[in-house]
């Protein structure tokens, strides 16, 4: 027991061990003669490298450690074209120099890719448009940004491919560093194609700009501020941007979503799923919510077995422990596992549905990114908030239907591996940001006490053999993509998203009636 955890948000500010990775040192902006010149040597290789036949390694310079090889991709003509790879290994200077840390001024700052995209991005993306269409008629002008600033953590404002922060509040934990690490990850893998933009990012789990307070008729607030942040709600504005754990939790142990993923994928070989322990099974804080605080009353009953198992995620301890008895991959031991919100979205729920046991998804208030396009009965079984008996019908009713229950639970996983590779990430984040460029009504300017960073002043300061530099190392993007972004579905209309919406309630209320149709007659048994 208590091999797993749920990741359990924090209810608020507890400024431990802050990290000040995210102000480093700026950099001098020089020697930009070495990007042309390196620009030059690389459209030299494409040039020889598509009539050479092979290269096998090409290293550029006598200093520079940026290597070019070639790796043979699928035809597009009749000859085999090589492709070219660039890696970009960091650039630290010396722990023993007494120079600070700068960023490179070398790192291509365009380069197309040379695969040109073949698919269309998962369906989550036609959000990306919804979240943004409050600016389509004004734009997004200084005064409408700056109307944010009192509520954000930090600006972070891109020019001509370098990126810069002013920080204003202190976040929880590495919230902010491992965001600003994911933009720069991203900037490394599209180089050229993030657009100038200033934007604000709050780091606390409630969004920040909700709609009560913000009317059209209202000149002075309308249109609302822009804020990034980590989810969404119904009656909110944020724009919704991927949370920093896809490039590691370091305080309770996560790794970044590549590893991690990998990770859950081997741990679902680990036991068959008729072999699983049939109960639904939670493990995290309870204290976060009172939604959670009563769904832990779903474990006690004097009348019947509810089939779940939730247990209190004792983090002192664990961190004590080294996080042994929390180990993700370690988890997908039940056949079914609990999604319940915490303070706000939870972290946990990518690690929850890529398990491959059936998904309980007690009906959240607010989302991430990803969650918006999952399909009830299909990827994830509905339960009703404040509603024990749902869960102990949805366990009974998968017990009696295990072949229906593994499916659900497969296309849960699946969807959750497929649709959220971190390539998909990535072009998640570059969508949004381009659409957000685009609306830029305002003179990108680096403010004057503002730091340059980039991943270099992130990470080589660390060299404590720690986790946040392992998940730095473990996230770096090598090299620019090959492969271009997905192609972007189209955005729902009003009508396709309604109709979307109210197809997911019809499942949602057509679940509960069975469930109530059921405990009619369970009841009626337990008064006789
Ligand atoms: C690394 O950085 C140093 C100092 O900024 C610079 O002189 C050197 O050329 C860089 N090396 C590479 C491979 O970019
Ligand atoms: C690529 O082209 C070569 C030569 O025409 C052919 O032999 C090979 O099967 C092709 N490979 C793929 C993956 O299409
Ligand atoms: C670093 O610089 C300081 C001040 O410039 C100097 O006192 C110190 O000796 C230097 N250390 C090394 C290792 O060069
Ligand atoms: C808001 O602005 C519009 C256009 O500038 C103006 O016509 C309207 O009277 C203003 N309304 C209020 C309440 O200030
Ligand atoms: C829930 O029930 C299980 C099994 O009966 C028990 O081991 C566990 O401690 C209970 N959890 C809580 C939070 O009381
Ligand atoms: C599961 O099957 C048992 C035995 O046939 C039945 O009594 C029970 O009502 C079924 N439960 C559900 C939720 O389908
Ligand atoms: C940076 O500049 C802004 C605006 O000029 C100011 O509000 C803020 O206090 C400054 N921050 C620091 C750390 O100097």
């Amino acid at each position: 027991m208590g091999e797993s955890m749920h990741v359990a948000q924090s209810t608020g500010y507890h400024p431990q061990r802050q990290q000040n990775q995210v102000v480093g040192s700026s950099s001098k902006l020089a020697k930009t003669w070495i990007t042309t010149t390196i620009l030059i040597f690389v459209f030299f290789i494409i040039f020889f490298g598509a009539s050479i036949s092979w290269l096998d390694m090409f290293v550029l310079g006598t200093e520079s450690r940026i290597q070019i090889s070639p790796i043979s991709t699928r035809n597009t003509s009749k000859t085999t074209i090589p492709k070219i790879i660039i890696k970009i290994p960091l650039n630290c200077t010396s722990p023993n120099s007494n120079t600070t840390q700068t960023c490179p001024s070398n790192y291509p700052t365009k380069l197309d890719p040379e695969i040109s995209s073949s698919e269309t991005c998962p369906d989550y993306f036609r959000w990306i448009q919804q979240d943004l269409k409050v600016w389509e008629g004004t734009g997004i002008t200084r005064e409408t940004l700056e109307r944010a600033k009192p509520i954000a953590h930090f600006r972070l404002v891109i020019k001509s491919g370098r990126l810069y922060v002013q920080k204003y509040d202190k976040a929880f934990q590495t919230r902010d560093v491992f965001t600003i690490w994911g933009i720069l990850q991203l900037m490394r893998m599209y180089p050229g194609q993030v657009p100038d933009l200033e934007l604000l990012f709050l780091c606390h789990d409630k969004p920040g700009i909700w709609k009560r307070d913000f009317k059209q008729e209202d000149n002075a607030t309308w249109p609302p501020p822009p804020l990034f942040h980590y989810c969404g709600h119904r009656d909110a504005y944020d724009i919704v941007f991927p949370d920093w754990s896809f490039w590691g939790w370091p305080e309770v142990n996560l790794k970044e979503w590549n590893k991690l993923s990998e990770a859950i994928k081997e741990g679902n070989k680990k036991v068959k799923w008729e072999d699983r322990v049939p109960y639904a099974y939670w493990k995290g804080n309870p204290m976060v919510s009172i939604s959670r605080r009563n769904f832990m009353k779903c474990n006690f009953s004097d009348k019947y077995d509810p089939m779940v198992r939730l247990y209190v995620q004792d983090w002192k301890r664990e961190t004590r422990a080294g996080f042994k008895g929390s180990k993700l991959e370690d988890q997908c031991t039940h056949r079914y596992k609990i999604y319940i919100e915490g303070n706000a979205w939870s972290v946990s729920e990518k690690y929850i549905l890529a398990c491959d046991s059936m998904t309980l998804l007690i009906k959240p208030e607010f989302y991430d990114f990803f969650g918006r396009s999952m399909i009830p009965l299909k990827h994830y079984w509905p339960i009703r908030p404040h509603h024990c008996g749902d869960l102990k019908f949805a366990v009974e009713w998968g017990n009696n239907n295990t072949d229906k229950a593994q499916a659900i639970g497969r296309e849960g996983s699946e969807y959750l591996m497929k649709s959220l590779e971190m390539k998909y990430v990535y072009d998640y984040m570059l969508y949004v940001l381009q659409g957000y460029g685009n609306l830029m009504k305002l003179d990108v300017t680096v403010p004057e006490n503002a730091t340059e960073v980039c991943s270099e002043t992130m990470a080589c300061p660390i060299t404590d053999g720690g986790l946040i530099r392992q998940c730095m190392d473990d996230s770096l993007i090598m090299s620019p993509s090959v492969k271009a972004a997905c192609d972007l579905p189209q955005p729902y209309d009003d009508d396709e998203m309604k109709s979307f919406l109210e197809k997911q309630e019809r499942a949602e209320r057509e679940t509960g009636k069975w469930t109530d149709e059921y405990w009619e007659v369970q009841n009626k048994i337990f008064q006789q």
